[in-house]
Order: structure tokens, then C-alpha cells, then sequence
């Protein structure tokens, strides 16, 4: 069974028909890309799939749960999670703290709540282990101590990803995760995200025009153009598909 289902989904702004009729299916433990000329619908697909915008027909179905009419934090409860353009850290707290704050479900608020301090010490320590161990997968580790604000832009990238690991997410949808990263980090952030991928069984959503960069990594491709998918497959084909290159060329 496909982890992600996407059919007719359907969403204009006025008179705009910015998504029209897209069907997709992803399966678990895959890294996707999709690809698509400015203004084609890319960031409105994401927007539209994580619930931060609702779409006017379809069905979204996220690992057995119909997700369509569901909002941005009843969509990250149940693991599909999309990460920032802009990477949005506590900028004051540290690399660690950051991790630890995006723990998602029960032992989160127990933090909070802290009634009995066995419980929470209990709680403490695993969270803190698991953000040390995403923290080595990212290679975080030796900057867990100084505050986000004064990671570059690559590392908080970087720091977006652990912080949608720590969540306990499932699928994790990304919207130009190496813009303005140069080339040799990109190429890190994109072997990191391959490693969580295949290990942790975590999918990938990622909207990338980076080609040369991006292609490399991914198991499967979907183009879109005018608010519909023209093409999908391996990555080889998708590009030299005539209504892919004919719409770059257009855009
Ligand atoms: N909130 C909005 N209100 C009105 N129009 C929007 C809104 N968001 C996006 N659009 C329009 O939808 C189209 C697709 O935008 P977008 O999804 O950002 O494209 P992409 O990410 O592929 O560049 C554009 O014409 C854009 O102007
Ligand atoms: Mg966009």
C-alpha cells in the first residue's frame, strides 16, 4: 500500500487554477523530487499535502489516514511533516536545545508538565539520546552547544531535517533544501538525507530545480506543469521527456 496517496487534488486561487487534478502515490522508504518551471504549482502541491492550505477536490490519504480537510498540526501528528523554506530554529537556544523542544507526542509534554521527577528525568535522558544520535546522522554533533542562530545557512538546513527527525517523522516534505547551500554541503545534506531515507525508512518529498545537484539521489521523479503532472518515472526519463524539456523551455 502506497504510504502517500494523492487523487484529483484540485486548488485555484480565484480565478487561477494552480493544481489541476493531481494523482500521485509514494511509497515508504523512497526520496522523491518534483521538479517544474516557476509558478507550475510546486510549493502549493507541498502546502496543499501538509494541510497549511486545503484543496478545493481530491483526496489525500497519509499512511491510512485520510488527511484532506485536516490542518497543518493534525497533518504533523500523524508523521507527515514539512519543513521550511527558510529554516525557522529557536535562534537563541542551542543546536541540542532546538532537537530536544521538537520531541513530538506524550514525552514532550510530560517536560512540561513534570510532575514526577523520576518520570521526567526518565524522559529527559531517551529524548536527549535520540537527539544526540540524529544529531551524529546530520553531523550536528560538535555544534550541539552553540546557538542555532550561529550555524551557516547549510547547517540549518541541516538542523530543519534533525528537527523533522526528532518529531517522529514519517515522511518529511522539503521545498529547496539546498537553495543558496554551495555545492559541497548540498551534496552532504543530500547523502545525509539518502542515509535516512534507506536506514530509518523515512520518505522523502523534495522540491528541488538544482538538477545537476539533485537527480543523483532520487528513486523517482514527478514533473509538473500548469498544476498537472506531465511526466514521472526515473530521472533519465522525466528529463528528456518532449513536454518536460518543451515546458522548461517555455517557462
Ligand atoms: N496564496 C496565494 N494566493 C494567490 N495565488 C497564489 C498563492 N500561492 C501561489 N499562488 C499562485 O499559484 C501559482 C503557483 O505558485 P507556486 O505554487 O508558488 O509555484 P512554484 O512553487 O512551482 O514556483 C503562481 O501563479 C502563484 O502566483
Ligand atoms: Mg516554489
Amino acid at each position: 500500500m502506497a504510504l502517500l496517496s494523492v487523487s484529483g487534488v484540485t486548488k485555484h486561487f480565484g480565478g487561477n487554477v494552480v493544481l489541476d487534478g493531481i494523482d500521485m502515490e509514494l511509497d515508504p522508504g523512497r526520496l522523491y523530487n518534483l521538479i517544474g518551471s516557476n509558478g507550475s504549482g510546486k510549493t502549493t502541491l507541498i502546502n496543499v499535502i501538509s494541510g497549511m492550505l486545503r484543496p478545493d477536490d481530491g483526496k489525500i490519504v497519509f499512511d491510512g489516514i485520510d488527511v484532506t480537510a485536516k490542518g497543518l498540526y493534525d497533518t504533523f501528528d500523524t508523521g507527515l511533516v514539512r519543513t521550511w523554506q527558510t529554516p525557522q530554529p529557536f535562534v537563541t537556544l542551542s543546536t541540542l536545545e532546538n532537537f530536544v523542544i521538537s520531541s513530538g507526542g506524550n514525552p514532550g509534554e510530560s517536560f512540561l508538565k513534570a510532575p514526577l521527577k523520576s518520570t521526567w528525568k526518565k524522559d529527559e535522558q531517551r529524548i536527549t539520546d535520540k537527539a544526540l544520535e540524529i544529531m551524529e546522522i546530520i553531523n550536528l554533533i560538535k555544534r550541539k552547544d552553540i546557538p542555532s542562530q550561529n550555524l551557516s545557512g547549510g547547517q540549518q538546513k541541516l538542523l530543519e531535517l534533525g528537527r523533522a527527525m526528532m518529531s517522529g517523522a514519517k515522511m518529511i516534505l522539503m521545498d529547496e533544501p539546498i537553495a543558496g547551500v554551495n555545492p559541497t554541503l548540498a551534496h552532504e545534506i543530500f547523502e545525509r538525507i539518502v542515509k535516512i531515507c534507506k536506514k530509518d525508512n523515512i520518505t522523502f518529498l523534495i522540491i528541488e530545480h538544482r538538477l545537476d545537484i539533485a537527480l543523483q539521489y532520487m528513486d523517482h521523479v514527478f514533473a509538473l506543469n500548469r498544476g498537472k503532472i506531465i511526466a514521472e518515472g526515473e530521472a533519465d526519463d522525466v528529463i528528456n521527456h518532449p513536454e518536460v524539456i518543451e515546458s522548461y523551455l517555455g517557462g
